[in-house]
């Protein structure tokens, strides 16, 4: 969950730090640190706080030399605090380095390390891999003593490290169920959590595989196995222009976003899926695997899946394990925007022996390596947090999936309709924006909608919202609808609606304040405030437009509260913990 970029090469390596670092803030951003060596010199800074506000106070870019890495956390062991941000350093000062994961086993060790004379600084689990590399270091040469210590891991890790010891100007790096890719330039190496803080520099990739160990210098690069020897690994190279991971004029990432679903729904539209129909057909059962909003997703292909009567269900990636165990009939599909979320990775390493189908959104992800087909969503990279345009990326291919693409040629056109909406949401959200409950309901293939929309909307607006189909209201919740409490209604005109306008009437006679979203002309009679649907659309597109102003009414709402909606409050974008 935390950001590392790591530099070696003949550039000013404190500015493409802290650059980079900008463009990782989504994965983590309670503190954040550089470290670079000048002279055989390390010198670190780091404090608590966002990128922007300590990069400044603390005038990273004015600190010299040519190699360094950096690091934006997201706490897992120990309070946010200066001490425990990245860089950590062993008792000499002269060994740097950055870690996103979990070690597992770091109390054993710190005993062990402790017992030999260590002194720690923080209470995180990363210290004690610095420290083992120090004490390695003592009668091995770098690399050998950096594998060593890599060695003694349990748990997860993506470590970027560099020693003033070491002859050369060099990073060592490790990976283990934590994403780190590697930046190939010209005379220059990067390496980084995600792509995007690299794009300035290169389109030429190399994704780490699980385990592997790689060294950087600024001439090249060599990768390891956990075994000590050297492989080689494919180069992959993206087509992602640098402005696509900016915010182009507009005041947050997430809005860009929104906005970009008119262009990315055509190019998911083109992506490939013969593979994928053929897995599908060959298999009897399917299980769905995803977490948050690609598990809403998830819910929409099992839903479509069922109504053709095939044997399809859902399930909560980081539950799977516990529910379920598939067999080599069953094809298993797991959808993950970032293709690192370790619940997912998780859930699919717990079906070994069955098939396996991956939907993402990232070229060369953890995902990509564990299943035996993948389909891109090709939305580009999604910056904030909340995803909003890989869902109806997401949405697009499991459409395509089911119903071919020749019925979903108007997708782009009723995108851009539900766009030009915008003012009218933004009124309705200044309704709502002081509310402190708030429930969407649907019906049929509109819940997992729903419940997309009312966590989009939790998420960033810190509003304790809901979501039911319709019909389950009377069996509970009917007793917190009281006067002037919202209820959205996502009501177009489908199958759905006769049922679900009998909900709205109950949420109604109890003084719930209705918001709807439709194209019916009664429903927007009934309601306190309505967003409309353009009329004369094929019903399976509803859910597509249902789904846009949705998103801009939390957009707006969580604006209106004074909150980030790029980066709410404890989370991040890449869950690489379970
Ligand atoms: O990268 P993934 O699609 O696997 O991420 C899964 C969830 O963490 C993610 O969808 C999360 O729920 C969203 N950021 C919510 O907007």
């Amino acid at each position: 969950m935390c950001g590392i970029i790591g530099y070696v090469g003949p550039g000013k390596a404190s500015q493409i730090l802290t650059d980079g670092l900008k463009m990782l803030e989504y994965r983590g951003y309670d503190s954040v640190g550089i470290a670079v060596l000048k002279d055989g010199k390390l010198e670190v800074r780091k404090d608590k706080g966002m990128v922007e506000e300590v990069s400044s106070a603390l005038a990273f870019t004015t600190m010299g030399g040519n190699v360094g890495v950096g690091h934006s956390r997201w706490a897992t062991h120990g309070v946010v605090c200066k001490e425990n941000a990245h860089p950590h350093t062993d008792c000499t000062k002269n060994i740097a380095l950055v870690h996103n994961g979990v070690v597992e086993n770091f109390s054993k060790l710190k005993s062990e390390l402790s017992a030999a004379g260590h002194k720690f600084s923080s209470d995180t689990d990363s210290e004690v891999v610095v420290h083992l590399v120090e004490e390695y270091s003592k009668t091995q040469p770098p690399l050998k003593a950096f594998m060593r210590a890599i060695g003694r891991l349990e748990g997860s890790y993506a470590i970027a490290l560099m020693s003033a010891a070491d002859s050369e100007e060099r990073l060592f790096l490790a990976r283990r169920n934590s994403p780190l890719v590697i930046g190939v330039g010209k005379g220059e190496m990067l390496c980084a959590s995600d792509i995007p803080a690299m794009l300035k520099y290169t389109k030429t990739f190399v994704a780490l595989e699980e385990g592997d160990m790689a060294i950087l210098s600024r001439h090249g690069y060599k990768v390891y196995s956990s075994d000590g020897s050297e492989v080689s690994r494919k180069q992959i190279t993206v087509d992602w222009g640098v402005e696509m991971a900016q915010k182009g004029g507009y005041p947050h990432f997430m809005l860009k976003e929104i906005n970009d679903q008119k262009h990315f729904i055509s190019e998911s539209l083109a992506s490939d899926v013969t593979g994928a129909r053929k897995l599908m057909d060959k298999y009897d059962r399917i299980d769905i695997i995803a977490a948050g909003t690609s598990y809403h997703a998830g819910l929409m292909l099992a839903c479509l899946l069922q109504q053709q009567g095939r044997n399809a269900q859902a399930f909560i990636a980081s539950d799977y394990p516990f529910i379920t165990s598939p067999k080599e009939k069953t094809l298993v599909i797991g959808i993950s925007q970032s293709g690192e979320t370790a619940d997912v990775l998780q859930a699919l390493r717990h079906a070994p022996k069955s098939p396996k189908l991956a939907i993402t959104n990232t070229v060369g992800s953890s995902i990509t390596r564990l299943v035996d087909h993948t389909v891109f969503l090709n939305s580009g990279p999604e910056v904030g947090v909340a995803a909003t345009k890989t869902f109806t990326s997401q949405l697009a291919i499991v459409y395509k999936l089911i119903y071919g693409k020749e019925k979903l040629g108007g997708l782009p056109a009723l995108i851009e309709k539900m766009l030009a909406s915008e003012n009218h949401v933004k009124a309705i959200a200044q309704k709502l924006a002081s509310k402190e409950n708030v429930f969407f309901i649907a019906r049929g293939r509109n819940v997992p909608i729903a419940y997309e929309a009312s966590l989009k909307f939790k998420e960033i607006t810190y509003i304790h919202s809901e979501a039911y189909p319709g019909g389950e209201l009377k069996h509970g919740t009917l007793s917190l609808i009281t006067e002037g409490v919202p209820v959205i209604a996502l009501a177009p005109k489908d199958d759905t609606l006769q049922k679900l306008f009998g909900n709205i009437r109950e949420a109604k006679a109890r003084g719930g304040l209705i918001v709807s979203v439709t194209d019916d002309d009664e429903v927007r009679k009934e309601s306190a405030m309505s967003i409309p649907i353009p009329s004369g659309l094929d019903p399976i597109l509803y859910p597509f437009a249902l789904i846009v102003p949705l998103q801009l009414l939390a957009y707006h709402v969580s604006v209106l509260k004074g909150i980030n909606p790029d980066r709410p409050r404890n989370l991040a974008k890449s869950v690489t913990v379970e």
